[in-house]
């Protein structure tokens, strides 16, 4: 069945929903349907939105296309938890359904002020010309629903940017509300602009602009969160159109960051001194990242998208997942991030990884694999391998300290004709007391592999047969492999 929104366009409302009833069902027993990633019941999902800490508990929303599963006239579908591990699903949506978000509720954030839910995003609107304008538009959230402001807080952008101007992040400091927001000079240079508001939150004046320090960083920047961890300040934004001089690996969709001393508010201006940028994750699809600060804690959520290639769960009706909430830290200068510690409710039993004696065994496809290895040879390691596929290969060289990671056997579709930044990453590690340890989430469609505690990550999406369960380990030359494993279970 191929969800076809033209021809759903005639139908009665009642008719709209018995469909929708119908493409739940069949994605929700669905073989490629996860287990503890999050991913939208029917449609498209895309970045994350609104993540905060509300009363006790922990809101998410994502930008979400109900019925087409391309990216176009986009809402946002909201979450609640208790634990970041175990979602419902929120009955309140925000609708494009205003003249200032006409075409599509862009992504933004949510926080907490006054005993009320406060969300700030942008309204995308294409005028009689097709011409783009953005609005950065305020709602507030209680049980009975998502009420916006009637006029945008903010209007337009400053003269000399172009109407590429969204996502706005907002953060408190110090007593003040401020919030970040993506755009473009009139010049095509990405830049990021902080915005401060006025206490009642109804005016918003320009504070200051991000911007690189010797040369610009992409034409646009999406996507930016800006803020303190562990004593030093942190951009994470996701400037488009880098190139391989500023990433490492330049990924079509890049989501980077820089670390920089503590951003004061006195007005005096932030740089990106970083000649060099670093991706949140090496991996392959990680995108439109947005963090959360609460009870203590930093965490961090990305959508795990965008891709050209059309992911195979669209022809049933639904695309589009989130990564693992993590925890981040920085540790001597270095950004770090840990999938939060509530996702070991779902562990099934420990089971041993004896390499010597058992070096391949059935592993679920939806589990959690700790592994340490020592020594100075190679280990080939592949997960969710079956008689003729290799699954997703993972080889460990500890001489000379470089991880490599290859989809291309789980994940077809990408290999296709492409240049390999699809289906490979390698990269180099350092070893803690002589061991490298990996630490590898596995669901039906995904994995995330956190090296060395979370001092790298590289996670994507993977797409193979149910049975594909082999887990199977090569050692090569002198390495002691030592770890254990958890089916997980929801
Ligand atoms: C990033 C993005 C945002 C925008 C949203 C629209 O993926 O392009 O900049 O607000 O998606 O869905």
């Amino acid at each position: 069945m191929v969800l076809d929104n033209h021809l759903l366009r005639d139908l009665t409302v009642t008719e709209k929903e018995q469909w929708d009833e119908k493409v739940k069902q069949i994605a929700a027993q669905h073989s490629l349907r996860q287990v503890f990633h999050i991913e939208a019941p029917i449609g498209f999902l895309g970045d994350p939105n609104g993540f905060s800490f509300f009363q006790g508990e922990w809101y998410l929303f994502h930008q979400w296309i109900p019925r087409k599963t391309k990216k176009k006239m986009v809402y946002w579908r909201g979450l609640t938890s208790k634990d970041l591990v175990h979602w419902k699903s929120l009955p309140m949506t925000i609708d494009p359904d205003t003249k200032f978000d006409s075409h599509g509720a862009y992504s933004g954030s949510a926080w907490v002020n006054q005993g009320q839910l406060e969300i700030f995003y942008t309204g995308n609107v294409r005028n009689q010309e097709n011409e783009r304008e953005a609005y950065q538009i305020r709602a507030t959230m209680d049980e009975n629903g998502i009420k916006k402001e009637t006029t945008p807080a903010i209007m337009q952008p400053p003269a000399g940017y172009t109407m590429n101007f969204r996502d706005p992040k907002v953060w408190q400091y110090a007593g003040k509300t401020y919030a970040i927001i993506g755009t473009q000079t009139k010049d095509k240079a990405g830049r990021a602009i902080i915005y401060e508001a006025s206490t009642d939150l109804k005016t918003w004046q320009v504070k200051e602009v991000l911007q690189p320090f010797d040369h610009d960083l992409g034409y646009m920047w999406e996507c930016p969160n800006f803020f303190e961890l562990d004593g030093s300040q942190v951009l994470i934004f996701c400037p488009q159109g880098t190139t391989q001089k500023d990433l490492e690996y330049h990924t079509l969709f890049p989501n980077a960051f820089v670390i920089g001393p503590k951003w004061s508010g006195d007005g005096s201006e932030w740089e990106l001194k970083q000649p060099k940028l670093a991706l949140v994750d090496e991996g392959f699809e990680c995108y439109a990242s947005q963090i959360v600060q609460a009870a203590g804690r930093t965490i961090i959520i990305s959508w795990m998208g965008p891709s050209k290639t059309p992911l195979p769960t669209e022809e049933f009706g639904w695309s589009g997942c989130l990564s693992l909430p993590r925890e981040l830290s920085i540790k001597d200068g270095k950004l770090y991030q840990k999938p939060i510690q509530e996702l070991t409710s779902l562990f099934g039993t420990a089971q041993i990884i004896d390499v010597e004696h058992s070096p391949s065994f059935q592993a679920s496809s939806a589990s959690q694999f700790k592994v340490a290895f020592k020594g100075n040879g190679q280990v080939l390691w592949n997960i969710r391998a079956e008689k003729d596929n290799p699954g997703l290969v993972i080889k460990v060289d500890l001489k000379n300290q470089i991880l490599e990671v290859d989809r291309q056997a789980v994940f077809p579709q990408v290999a296709e004709g492409k240049d390999g930044r699809d289906t490979q990453r390698r990269l180099h590690f350092e070893l803690t007391d002589g061991i490298l340890e990996l630490e590898i989430w596995i669901d039906h469609t995904s994995f995330e592999i956190f090296v060395n505690q979370g001092r790298s990550v590289l996670s994507g999406r993977l797409f193979t047969t149910e049975t594909a369960q082999n887990c199977n380990f090569k050692v090569d030359g002198n390495v002691t492999v030592t770890g254990e494993w958890h089916e997980i279970v929801k």
